[in-house]
């Protein structure tokens, strides 16, 4: 009978489901009033002999379910019942973890830090300009003069009331540097720019460039060569190639464009249509005008600049189709990277 009551308890107990229910089989079986203590309690009804051998049976049956009910019972929580349990801490090493929320860096700062890097090894420093320019470091600095119709390329953003516009490019950052520093020099100058343009596949409001200088002595096209291929080859591949076509820029003479091409057809919504060779940024040698608004002799110096869209080698780089995905704070699209 005392196995069999046995069998019964030890069933319920792998049966429980929570504390909660342990507890009710605690109170069922060995609570005051509980159907074990009672056969404990009617022990001493038996006569000694009985009482011995059926007390010990009963003791070890006792013993063994109180094991038992705390055993399960630190399954179920860290909160030990005190009548399950010892009141010791507890800690379930094989349970599995949970990741914390981890952030990530924008596909933009991946690529613009990669560029930074790749240029830093060739010696350029890399500078941070402001977003809300002057008209002068955004235009006349940069051999754009006031009502001339080449700042008709830049749709500006000019702000209310005061004479301050958000810049349009980052080419300003070469009139600000070239003021307080002296040739020799290379930088890049990575930074967000403002156009007003209606929005598409290809354009935004916002966008991302980065501006380059080098000048020196005897700073030649050679050198621009050099310098864009490399950096070009390391950003996409050694498979990479590029082409230069005249273009016109009032900050340069001669000014190009610099077009790439990589291994198999660039398909992306933006590129849908056009031929394989992909326009990826302006350039030129640096103006004599934009080293007379700085203050240095024309004739004694001479360097390449570039300005290449940040979004566009994002986009060529991921196969990303549209600009806009880079702003609009879409997680979905922003958990890729
Ligand atoms: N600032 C030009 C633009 O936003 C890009 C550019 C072209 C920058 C030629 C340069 C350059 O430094 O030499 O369209």
């Amino acid at each position: 009978m005392l196995f069999q009551l046995k069998q019964k308890i030890l069933k319920e107990i792998s049966q429980a489901k929570d504390l909660n229910s342990l507890e009710e089989i605690y109170k069922k079986y060995l609570g005051r009033q509980g159907e074990l203590t009672k056969v404990l309690r009617s022990l001493k009804e038996l006569s000694e002999k009985e009482r011995k051998e059926k007390g010990k049976l009963a003791n070890q049956i006792k013993e063994e379910i109180a094991e038992k009910i705390k055993a399960r019972g630190t399954k179920f929580s860290g909160k030990t019942n005190p009548a399950l349990a010892d009141k010791k801490e507890w800690i379930d090493v094989t349970a599995p973890g949970i990741l914390p929320v981890q952030g990530h860096f924008h596909p933009i700062s991946l690529v613009q830090r990669q560029i930074e890097e790749i240029f830093q090894s060739m010696g350029f420093s890399v500078l941070d300009g402001p977003e809300i320019e002057t008209e002068y470091y955004n235009f006349d600095a940069l051999n754009i003069p006031k009502n001339h119709p080449a700042r008709d390329l830049w749709d500006t953003f000019w702000l209310k009331d005061i004479d301050l516009l958000l810049r349009t490019h980052t080419s300003p950052m070469q009139a600000r540097y070239m003021e307080k520093h002296q040739p020799p020099l290379r930088i890049i100058v990575p930074g967000r720019c403002f156009r007003h343009e209606a929005t598409d596949v290809s354009h935004d409001v916002q966008f991302y460039q980065i501006e380059g200088l080098m000048v020196g002595q005897d700073v030649s096209m050679v050198h621009f060569k050099g310098v864009i291929e490399g950096f070009l080859k390391r950003f996409f591949g050694p498979e990479v190639r590029m082409r230069l076509r005249p273009g016109h820029f009032p900050f340069t003479e001669p000014s190009f464009e610099v077009d790439i091409k990589r291994k198999g057809p660039v398909s992306t919504k933006a590129s849908a249509g056009k031929q394989d060779w992909l326009e990826i940024m302006g350039a030129g040698m640096v103006h004599p005008n934009v080293f007379k608004a700085v203050g240095y002799l024309p004739g004694k110096w001479q360097g390449f600049a570039f300005g290449v869209g940040l979004d566009r080698l994002a986009m060529l780089k991921y196969q990303i189709d549209d600009i806009r995905l880079f702003y609009n704070g879409d997680l979905r699209f922003l958990k890729q990277f």
